[in-house]
Order: C-alpha cells, then sequence, then structure tokens
C-alpha cells in the first residue's frame, strides 16, 4: 500500500440487482478498487414498501458489508437512499454515498430551460428526496416527479423492449408531460431505468436530455477517495465480489441477462444471520 492510499475494498448496497449499472460505473472509472456488492434479492423490491420497512431492511444489509471490512460505503439503491441514507451514516463508521445527490447534480448540470423531471419508485418519489436534492443544488429549478411502479418488474422479467414496456413508459411520461410541458431533462431515479434508457430517450425526443446518476456517483466516489487519499493501490488489477441474500441462482439469471457473463461466482448471504448482526452490532 503506498502512501495515501488504502486497499480495503468499497461496499456497495442495493435492493438487488439493479445496483450493477452503479457497480459497473464505479469500476470502469476505479479500475484499482476492490468491490463488494450486496443485493437484497430476498426482499426486493424495495420501491412499493413503506419507508420505515426499506430503512431497517437498508441497515440490515449495510451491517454486513461494514462488517467486510471498506473504506466506504455507496447505496446505489435510490429507494434505499431515498428512505435510509441517514440512518446509514449514524451506524456507519466510514462515509457512506448515496444516489439521490450525484443524480440532482447530473440534472442541474443538464438543465437549460430550468424544467426538470424525475422517474422514480413510489417509495422514492413519495419520500421527496430528490426534489428536495435537486432545489438544494439549484433552488431555481422546477421538478416533476413521476412514479412508474410497473419498470422495475418488467425490467427484472427481462423486458427491455417491446409493446408493454413501450406502452408502460408511454403512459407515465404522458403523465410527466401534462404535469409540466417544458421539461428539457429527465433523471432515471432508478437502478433499473437506464435499462430502459433508448425508450425513455425515444419518448421524450432528442431535445429533452435522459440522464442517471451512475456516473456522476463514480465521479463523486472518485472525489471522495482523493479528499480521504484513500484511493487503492492495485496498478489497473481492482476486484469484485457479489453476494445476494436471495437464491443464488436467480441473481446470477437476471444480473446475467441483463448485464452480461461478467460477474464472479455470486456469494450467498444468509438473511437469518444478517438480521441477527444488525440486532446485535457489536
Ligand atoms: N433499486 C431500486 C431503486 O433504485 C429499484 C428496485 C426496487 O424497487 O427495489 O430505487
Amino acid at each position: 500500500m503506498s502512501r495515501g492510499s488504502d486497499d480495503r475494498a468499497i461496499g456497495v448496497f442495493d435492493s438487488g440487482v439493479g445496483g450493477l449499472t452503479v457497480l459497473s460505473e464505479l469500476r470502469r472509472r476505479l479500475p484499482d478498487e476492490r468491490f463488494v456488492y450486496l443485493g437484497d434479492n430476498a426482499r426486493t423490491p424495495y420501491g412499493p414498501r413503506p419507508a420505515d420497512e426499506v430503512r431497517a431492511f437498508t441497515l440490515e444489509s449495510v451491517a454486513w458489508l461494514l462488517g467486510q471490512d471498506v473504506k466506504l460505503l455507496v447505496l446505489a439503491c435510490n429507494t434505499a437512499t431515498a428512505h435510509a441514507l441517514s440512518a446509514v451514516r449514524g451506524r456507519s463508521a466510514v462515509p457512506v454515498m448515496g444516489v439521490v445527490r450525484p443524480g440532482a447534480v447530473a440534472v442541474t448540470a443538464a438543465t437549460r430551460t430550468g424544467h426538470v423531471a424525475v422517474v422514480a419508485t413510489a417509495g422514492t418519489v413519495a419520500s421527496g428526496a430528490y426534489v428536495d436534492a435537486i432545489s438544494e443544488a439549484d433552488p431555481t429549478l422546477t421538478v416533476a416527479q413521476q412514479a412508474c411502479p410497473d419498470l422495475v418488474p418488467l425490467v427484472e422479467a427481462g423486458e427491455l423492449e417491446g409493446r408493454r414496456v413501450e406502452e408502460a413508459v408511454a403512459g407515465y411520461l404522458r403523465e410527466l408531460r401534462a404535469a409540466d410541458p417544458e421539461v428539457d431533462t429527465l433523471l432515471l431515479g432508478c437502478t433499473h431505468y437506464p435499462l430502459l434508457r433508448p425508450i425513455f430517450q425515444a419518448r421524450m425526443g432528442a431535445a429533452v436530455a435522459v440522464v442517471d446518476s451512475a456516473f456522476t456517483t463514480a465521479v463523486a466516489v472518485e472525489d471522495l477517495l482523493d479528499a480521504l487519499l484513500a484511493r487503492g493501490s492495485a496498478g489497473g488489477r481492482g476486484s469484485v465480489r457479489v453476494a445476494t441474500t436471495g437464491p443464488v441462482e436467480a441473481f446470477e439469471r437476471v444480473a446475467t441477462r441483463l448485464f452480461g457473463t461478467d460477474l464472479p461466482p455470486v456469494e450467498a448471504v444468509d438473511l437469518g444471520s444478517l438480521t441477527a448482526v444488525a440486532a446485535d452490532p457489536r
């Protein structure tokens, strides 16, 4: 380990497979880093769940990640970030980065008209986290939101194109346009939606910027590592571990279908032991 470096891993949490969109951007930008990813597939989706349940599940899951000797934690899940970021920070001895603020940065950088919109899960929309973060970044912006509850199940079923997903996106965007016809920037505020980017882009039209938080989250993580003098020193030979609270085969099947085959063997994390660790956080 050279001076100013830290070879401990970066923990990445998501409710399931969707956070692999964030993990792949992190790996692209930070090839010297070691990553350990946990998907809470046993209890996904988080989007329709009440806030306190999402908070409890997130705290249990990140307790496992914090036990893996990480130097930094990334909540790749928008819903978990929206409901649990401050609670996780309260329990973590290492810095915790969510995806909402980086998403807000992406929006403020892209808009010209000052009218922006966020599509996300029902939970994220209800939390108002994006509206707050965007207003904090630029109080002059007008923010419309739209929950898209049908999209995560469609993506997880492998429907990245076709009539059903086209119609679902079109319906949601119709409501969004009705709420604010001047929107020039659309933020995909859910891990799964970047997989539907071509449909969102086609339906919004070329004049609308369609952005997500994966890139800006990776940039924010890189900045933080630099500020902390905590970069990994592997010389481009970083590594990744992937774990799930759900069935390993199902995770591998969905992840491979959605993201290709670039995955290490997936580890199983027993949900029972995970809840026990969280209940007794010594
Ligand atoms: N990871 C969630 C998010 O980004 C989407 C999937 C879920 O509802 O759990 O909001």
